[in-house]
């Protein structure tokens, strides 16, 4: 194995982060690193928002459900899906964008966004830095549109708060190769039994980490039976991400 593969499969998420700053050579490394990815069509439809000051911190903190985390660490990247950058080349042009309307828009703008976050957190982790990401910004996305002041045909998809780790939190289980990796088609029956498996490896986890009794079928199902964040949808739209195309 690799360095850099060592790295990746040492991930854990840190959410106990020390007062030490992000130098600014670490921070344009990530940065870097996450403006090297691939993105569709060459399109680059997403941005990336920079946020050291500590009350607009304080406030995504807040807006996210009050992760403390996501004020306590120096530096908070939100990922943007960005097809108001892809309309300036119609303006160029004269051709209107329509993508922005549609599912497939929406597909590969968060897609991208996620891909270079994915390098980002490659690159904080093998500076020694802590990550940990932020879906709970979609939490209330009109006001985390307001306090970033995004413009139409853009939208804050997820965070990633970057500083020090104050503790290395232990790695946590995955589903096994069955439940992730399939040979030439789906595999519904391995899926399933991968599941049966996986409860009982995250009831140990929880046990040892004498939390209350609780498996990972349980969590995501008690989750996944409403819209967590059921503002995404309507604040998608208002921002002309029409999802009817
Ligand atoms: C897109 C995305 C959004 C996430 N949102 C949050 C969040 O809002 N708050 C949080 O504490 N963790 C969040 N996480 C971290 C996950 O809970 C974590 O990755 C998962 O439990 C696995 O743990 P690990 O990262 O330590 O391996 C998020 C992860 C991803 C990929």
């Amino acid at each position: 194995m690799n360095k850099t593969i060592e790295t990746i499969n040492n991930h854990r998420s840190i959410r106990q982060y020390t007062k030490q700053d992000v130098d600014e050579e670490q921070l344009t490394a990530i940065l870097e690193a996450a403006r090297s990815m691939p993105t569709s069509i060459h399109g680059q439809q997403l941005s990336i928002i920079v946020v050291k000051d500590s009350k607009r911190k304080q406030k995504i903190s807040e807006l996210a459900g009050n992760q403390v985390w996501v004020a306590q660490a120096p530096v908070f990247l939100v990922f943007v899906m960005d097809m108001n950058k892809t309309a300036k080349a119609g303006e160029i042009t004269g051709l209107k964008q329509v993508l922005h309307e549609s599912a497939e828009g929406v597909l590969v703008s968060s897609f991208d966004a996620g891909l270079a976050m994915g390098a980002a957190i490659i690159a904080a982790e093998s500076l020694d830095l802590g990550i940990v990401p932020i879906g709970g910004i979609r939490r209330n996305p009109q006001e985390m549109i307001d306090l970033l002041e995004l413009p139409e045909k853009t939208f804050p998809v997820a965070g990633l708060v970057v500083g020090h780790p104050a503790d290395l939190s232990a790695r946590k289980p995955r589903m096994s190769e069955k439940g992730f990796i399939h040979t030439e088609t789906y595999d519904d029956g391995a899926v399933k039994d991968a599941v049966r498996e996986f409860d009982e490896t995250m009831a140990e986890y929880y046990r040892n980490r004498g939390d209350k009794e609780s498996n990972w079928s349980s969590q995501v199902s008690g989750l996944y039976q409403s819209v967590y964040y059921p503002k995404v949808y309507p604040v998608l739209k208002s921002q002309n991400f029409l999802l009817d195309k």
